[in-house]
């Protein structure tokens, strides 16, 4: 990891000890991001922040190209933020390339990004903690991969309301559901946290699905402890 790359892990991970809510779980805090990112982008073709770096993210392409055969697949990014995951996919071939985010600067910066590489990817905007308009993107066909890096993250840091130290519980609560209700019956969830460990994704989502598999981060050694800075963990729709 660079030194920038540990600088993002430790921004959202510095806010939640003690577990409290932060800015990083505001729609304001995001809109101003990408609204800086978006005139980076104009002036000199930066396309700004890849959470928790380029490893992550290729780990991610990797397990989606060893375990989604189909290249049409219907996939989802939530929170896509720049679309540099879902870029990734486009070239590795894949064509069916969705990208919601709920801040509408993020959607245009993407788009502005894709369009500047010819890649074909749809972005909108979506509240992923609205079950209505969860369901509107998912539509009647669903989708076969729903990929998360860092949003949930970043949902387990909304408060309450604007000026309150307390994370909003039903915003955690409603979470999984979205995932669920964008998922087909086969379909399979992605997710990478910087905030969570394997066990606690795990945990947290196994109510509503079943973990496949958990994919081997960077690692680190501390006392005979062994961790990782961030955690991607798969798993599947329960039948
Ligand atoms: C840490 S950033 C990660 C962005 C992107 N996934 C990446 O890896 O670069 C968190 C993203 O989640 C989005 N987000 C947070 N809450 C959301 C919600 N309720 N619905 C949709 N997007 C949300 C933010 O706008 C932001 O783009």
């Amino acid at each position: 990891m660079s030194t920038d790359d540990t600088n993002q892990v430790d921004a959202l991970k510095t806010e939640t000890e003690p577990f409290v809510a932060s800015k990083l779980g505001s729609k304001d805090h995001w809109d101003n991001v990408y609204g800086r990112e978006i005139n980076n982008f104009k002036d000199n073709g930066d396309i700004g922040e890849v959470w928790f770096g380029e490893a992550a993210a290729t780990k991610m392409v990797s397990w989606v190209c060893a375990n989604i055969e189909d290249e049409d697949a219907r996939i989802l990014d939530v929170g896509c933020g720049n679309g540099h995951l879902l870029l990734e996919l486009a070239e590795e071939h894949y064509t069916n390339l969705v990208g919601t985010d709920y801040s509408a600067q993020a959607v245009e910066l993407a788009r502005s990004i894709a369009l500047s590489r010819e890649a074909s990817i749809t972005y909108m905007e979506q509240n992923f903690l609205d079950l209505q308009e969860v369901a509107c993107v998912a539509g009647d066909e669903k989708f076969d991969v729903v990929l998360d890096k860092g949003t949930y993250d970043a949902i387990c840091l909304k408060p309450k309301d604007s000026d309150d130290v307390s994370v909003d519980q039903s915003a955690i609560n409603i979470y999984p559901m979205s995932v669920v209700g964008s998922l087909k019956d086969t379909g399979v969830f992605l997710i990478t946290s910087c905030n969570w460990t394997e066990d606690e994704l795990v945990s947290r989502f196994e109510p509503y699905l079943e973990c496949i598999g958990r994919v081997k981060n960077k690692s680190f050694q501390f006392g005979g402890v062994v961790g990782q800075t961030v955690a991607t963990v798969a798993f599947k729709k329960r039948t």
